[in-house]
């Protein structure tokens, strides 16, 4: 590894402002749960020769107060634990009480099973944090955790905020909501509906997003608590307004929204300026009921604005992809492949190809 390359025995006196980020960079691999194998720790071992470095890790991380109440699995915590044990005496460094200490609080907790809290961090410092299973398929769903392609959408979203900023945003499959939550936060839309037909996925979903706007700016005194905010949920028809900014009048809403079906009505009234979607393209099955549904919400006669539609999808399949592709052509839809993002955010696995398509009438 890079550290071991650059290995010194310097001890820094202190630690200046480049090492404060290092301990912030490692710090939000370990919220996110990125492997111990592929966390950047840059310098991050060559400043822990002291006890009080060691303890600002453990600090900054194990024992966080936002990641003690959000934490990663037992599992995850486990490892990074033992790496940083296992790194420090390959180097010959004493570990302290306090890496000890936290260990043996780990040995005693009870495993929370699948489920684990990830928590991801915007540029601009702001926290999503999302609670996922630690399996990709739980539940006969793939709703259950977060695909690269959502944080794909979510890097694209932050750095163009205008596409979303006072527009009414529809998300299609939300999954858990990373994509959504991210846009919502940063992105100033005039309201947010995240949509999904699974009921685990839904009662998840709502959960993240009650988790997340808790702390939201400008929320009203009454809506800062889980309880209050759940005294005011309102059902409307299918959608079921989790949230209202009532001094903004910026709404949050989740609504049950299966492709294969949908009363056309419902989409018909919707009115969304800007819809979103992110790894939905997985199964050429589900391609007709899906380019339906955009087609219809992108056609509606009673909007006022021009409907667009971003789609981002990881290209595992080339039959899916074109079958995509020829179902939007036959529903006469124009489409674009546009760039991506240029910076990278979050930390997943990019050597596999995502593509985000830009949708419109034609
Ligand atoms: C691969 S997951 C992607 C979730 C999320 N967008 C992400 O990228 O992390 C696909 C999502 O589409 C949803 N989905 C699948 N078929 C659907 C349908 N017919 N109607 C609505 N949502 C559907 C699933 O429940 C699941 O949440």
């Amino acid at each position: 590894m890079q550290e071991s390359q650059n290995k010194t025995k310097t001890m820094p006196s202190d630690f200046g402002d480049a090492d404060v980020s290092t301990f912030a960079h490692v710090a939000s691999q370990y919220r996110a749960m990125v492997m111990t194998s592929k966390i950047s720790w840059k310098n991050l071992f060559c400043i822990l020769q002291t006890e009080t470095n060691q303890e600002k890790l453990i600090h900054s991380t194990i024992g966080n107060a936002h990641t003690t109440k959000y934490p990663p699995s037992r599992t995850y915590r486990w490892a990074f634990l033992k790496y940083i044990i296992s790194k420090l005496e390959e180097e010959g460094i004493e570990v302290c009480d306090a890496i000890y200490e936290a260990s043996a609080t780990l040995i005693n907790e009870v495993d929370n099973g699948d489920s684990c809290y990830k928590t991801y961090t915007l540029k601009s410092g702001t926290l999503v944090t999302i609670r996922e299973t630690v399996q990709t398929i739980s539940k006969g769903t793939t709703g259950l955790s977060t695909w690269p392609a959502a944080q794909y959408l979510a890097e694209w979203a932050l750095e163009n905020p205008e596409v979303f900023s006072k527009r009414r945003v529809l998300e299609l499959g939300s999954g858990l909501g990373l994509t959504g939550l991210s846009i919502y936060k940063t992105c100033q839309p005039s309201s947010f509906t995240f949509s999904d037909c699974h009921s685990a996925v839904i009662a998840s979903l709502k959960s993240n997003i009650l988790t997340n706007l808790e702390d939201m700016p400008k929320v009203d005194e009454k809506l800062s608590t889980n309880e209050d905010i759940s005294h005011r949920l309102t059902k409307c028809g299918t959608c079921e307004i989790v949230h209202d900014l009532l001094k903004s009048n910026k709404q949050v809403s989740v609504m049950d929204l299966d492709w294969g079906d949908t009363d056309s009505w419902v989409l018909e009234h919707m009115n969304p300026d800007i819809i979103i979607a992110a790894d939905v393209v997985y199964d050429v099955s589900i391609v007709p009921n899906l380019v339906n549904v955009i087609k219809k919400l992108l056609l509606n006669k009673h909007s006022t604005h021009h409907p667009e539609a971003y789609i981002a999808s990881t290209v595992r399949n080339e039959d899916t992809r074109n079958a995509f592709l020829e179902c939007l052509e036959s529903a006469d839809l124009k489409f674009e492949k546009i760039a991506g993002p240029q910076e990278e955010v979050f930390f997943y696995d990019r050597s596999v190809a995502i593509e985000l398509l830009h949708i419109r009438p034609v």
